[in-house]
């Protein structure tokens, strides 16, 4: 880990006013939970074009459910890590505003964040698609047809789509606006473990950028979007966050 990067990003922390954080799949790669685009990823494993798109759920909803069937048990599986408790313990500090993450595995919130947009929203509830009526993960679970390959609705025996934002789908506008406002009134962004590779989440470092804001990205490895960031420390989300947050409790003199 280097050392003078945690140093920097935390003196970065010290001296701003607003501090947001954006977050990807890498934050929980330390839980248990595979990334998409890294080796051994989600994707590299399902073809995101079946598997990943809302015309292929509407077409073939038995595709995803069979992923998911695969994935529910590392999701239920999967505890928060010490990245998504430094996270939340900047927030209790007063330092983080919120957390925008990508994800949906709601470990930012069983880590103790309260401010959480879930841009891509949450694979713990989903709504039949005619009736629109909401199930949690549990009834989903209890819930099939065509011969136990996909979630159905017992009252009209309809798909039932989870609440996670398949590509080609709108996500919802109200979370996408509040997470613009919060990156372009932030003066410091840290981004993690994210690849920057889907808009318009990858777009939000660039408005607090326009803001003259600055980012710090916290990734294992490089990313197309390096040259944006004031600060990239390499190195594991769950080491070195923790380390950026006790450097800034040491600096602030809380330690
Ligand atoms: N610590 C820090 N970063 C990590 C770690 C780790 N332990 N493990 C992996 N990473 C990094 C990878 O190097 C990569 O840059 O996290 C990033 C994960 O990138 P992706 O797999 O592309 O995940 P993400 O950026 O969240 O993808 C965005 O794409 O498929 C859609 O909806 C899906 O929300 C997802 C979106």
């Amino acid at each position: 880990m280097d050392e003078e990067c945690i140093k920097r990003a935390a003196q970065m922390i010290l001296e701003s006013i607003q501090v947001v954080a954006l977050t990807g799949a890498g934050i929980s790669v330390e839980s248990g939970i595979p990334d998409f685009r890294s080796p051994g990823g989600l994707w590299t494993k399902y073809d995101p074009l079946l598997y990943g798109t809302y015309e292929g759920f509407v077409n073939h909803p038995e595709r995803f459910w069979e992923m998911a069937k695969e994935l529910n048990p590392t999701l239920e599986n999967a505890e928060p890590n010490p990245a998504h408790y430094a996270l939340a313990e900047l927030e209790r500090l007063g330092k983080l505003r919120a957390v925008i993450t990508q994800n949906i595995d709601h470990l930012h919130q069983r880590a103790g964040s309260t401010d959480v947009l879930e841009l891509h929203g949450t694979h713990r509830t989903g709504h039949c698609m005619a009736c629109k009526r909401v199930f949690t993960l549990e009834e989903m679970k209890e819930l099939s047809c065509d011969g136990d390959r996909v979630a159905c609705c017992p009252d009209d025996q309809a798909t039932i789509k989870p609440d996670v934002v398949f590509f080609g789908e709108p996500l919802d506008s109200r979370v996408l606006a509040r997470a613009a406002e919060l990156a372009s009134t932030s003066d410091v962004m840290l981004v993690v473990g994210c690849s920057l590779e889907v808009y318009p989440a990858a777009a939000l470092p660039e408005y607090t950028k326009r803001r003259r804001g600055k980012l710090i990205f916290v990734n294992t490895t490089a990313t197309n979007h390096d040259r944006q960031a004031d600060l990239v420390c390499l190195g594991k989300a769950g080491e070195v966050v923790p380390a950026i947050v006790s450097e800034y409790k040491k600096a602030a003199g809380l330690i």
